[in-house]
């Protein structure tokens, strides 16, 4: 699986995750695979209820872990500057190494807004703290990277 896996950015094979509930097992997903190739954009399209929302929340590991369980499966993301192909169902989410990826090879934008993003701040400010959190640059740096981004999806930067 990891040769192929090599060709792509994400690659999820069976992936089966379980939600332990008051009135049962939920079977949230039950054998998910899915192919995300570099440099491409791919919608995931679904009735609600489908996965589309525990997918993400798996591959971001921001599922409770003591209401929820990944039971098989392999979440196989490439790292961007070594190549190297690490499976995110075996690795700690509160690890170095995942700490490092997350924010900064991989993000999610939630679908709230309103509970998402805080109003306390700016959405550049916000940008501006994932910049500053992995990489070596000053907050001057930081902001103008922040700008140029908001730029690039066409938002004013004010
Ligand atoms: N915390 C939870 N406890 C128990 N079951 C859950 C929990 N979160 C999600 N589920 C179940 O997992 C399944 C998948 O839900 P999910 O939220 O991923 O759907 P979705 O495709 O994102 O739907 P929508 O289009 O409405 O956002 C559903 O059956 C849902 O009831
Ligand atoms: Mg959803």
């Amino acid at each position: 699986m990891q040769n192929e896996a090599k060709k792509n950015l994400l690659t999820i094979n069976n992936l089966k995750v379980y939600f332990n509930t008051l009135e049962g097992v939920v079977r949230a997903l039950e054998g998910v695979s899915l192919r995300m190739k570099h440099g491409k954009t791919m919608g995931l399209v679904g009735e609600s209820g489908c996965g589309k929302s525990v997918t993400a929340h798996t591959i971001m590991k921001l599922l409770p872990p003591k209401l929820c369980k990944i039971m098989d499966g392999e979440i196989l993301f490439q790292r961007r500057e070594s190549g190297e192909v690490i499976d995110l169902t075996k690795i700690d989410r509160q690890s170095q190494l995942y700490r490092s990826i997350r924010g900064h090879e991989i993000a999610m934008i939630f679908q709230e807004p309103m509970t998402s993003l805080s109003p306390l701040y700016t959405v550049g400010n916000q940008i501006m703290e994932a910049i500053l959190l992995h990489r070596q640059v000053t907050p001057k740096e930081a902001r103008e990277l922040a700008i140029e981004v908001l730029r690039a999806v066409a938002q004013p930067e004010k």
